[in-house]
């Protein structure tokens, strides 16, 4: 996307799941290019030293609304923003918060200085998925488990169709230190769809140090403990254990192909 001279700019840009191996270049570049670089403090030290210059500016994981205004209102001053999300920053993240401060109906006039450009990342249900195998071969439905920001009804219906329909789940936020409970009632929830084997990626810090991935069935998800730096592969009707060469753990999978779609199909 080009800049037009005199123009701020906000990049929302996508760290990845960890550490820099698994960032893009792009993404790489926005941040080193950035006058100012805005985010959870967590993200920001995992960026690691401002580069000469560059401001940093930490702020509490909850405040998004303010946090993507406050990074308009210094992109409208003419600096170079960038806005940092772990993962994607599409997925349950900062692209949408800024997307919801620009819809607003008094958003400020200044704000139409801005170049505003969205940076990909690699999303945690895909680290955790390469880790696993290949657990969303087949079609997959993506769920928060949070009911911050919606009704724990609307989890819970989305939870029961997607089971219903046979889609893998990837559950993000399935607990953090003030939700303890949704995490249970949602697998019950998924247990009335799918067998007490079904395999279930258990996946923390995924790319991080300290990663820890584990497979476990759905039934023994009692014993397993998750926190909101964990995400959760739920298998669909037909994702199984395959050896892998060289792994010291079985392989998750889910086959491209229904059991009953003839080869040559
Ligand atoms: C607010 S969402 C942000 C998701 C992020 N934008 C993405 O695309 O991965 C935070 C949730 O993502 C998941 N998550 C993010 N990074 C992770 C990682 N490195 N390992 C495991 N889960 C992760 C966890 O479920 C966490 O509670």
């Amino acid at each position: 996307m080009s800049r037009r001279t005199g123009r701020g700019r906000l990049a929302i840009v996508g760290l990845g799941p960890g550490g820099a191996p698994w960032r893009t270049p792009a993404a790489d570049a926005l941040v080193t290019e950035a006058t100012d670089v805005v985010g959870y403090t967590t993200y920001l030290d995992i960026l690691g030293p401002p580069a000469a210059g560059q401001v940093r500016h930490p702020s509490d994981n909850r405040a998004e609304g303010r946090r993507a205004a406050h990074a308009l209102d210094l992109a409208a001053e003419g600096r170079s923003v960038a806005v940092v999300s772990s993962g994607d920053p599409g997925v349950f993240a900062m692209a949408a918060a800024v997307m919801e401060q620009l819809d607003r109906p008094d958003r400020p006039a200044a704000w139409e200085d801005v170049d505003v450009v969205v940076s990909p990342g690699v999303s945690a249900a895909q680290a955790a998925a390469a880790r696993a195998g290949a657990p969303l071969g087949h079609d997959f439905a993506t769920i928060s488990l949070s009911d911050n920001l919606k009704p724990w009804s609307v989890v819970e219906s989305r939870l029961a169709a997607a089971a219903a329909a046979d889609f893998v789940l990837a559950l993000y936020n399935p607990a953090s230190r003030h939700r303890h409970s949704q995490l249970g009632r949602a697998l019950a929830v998924i247990g009335a769809h799918r067998g007490p084997d079904t395999p279930v990626v258990v996946a923390r810090d995924v790319g991080r140090a300290g990663e820890q991935v584990d497979v476990v069935p759905l039934a023994g998800m009692d014993a397993v403990a998750v926190d909101m730096r964990t995400i959760l592969i739920v298998g669909s009707s037909q994702t199984r254990m395959v050896d892998v060469p060289g792994w010291d753990r079985r392989g998750v999978y889910t086959p491209r192909r229904y059991p009953d779609v003839p080869a040559d199909a």
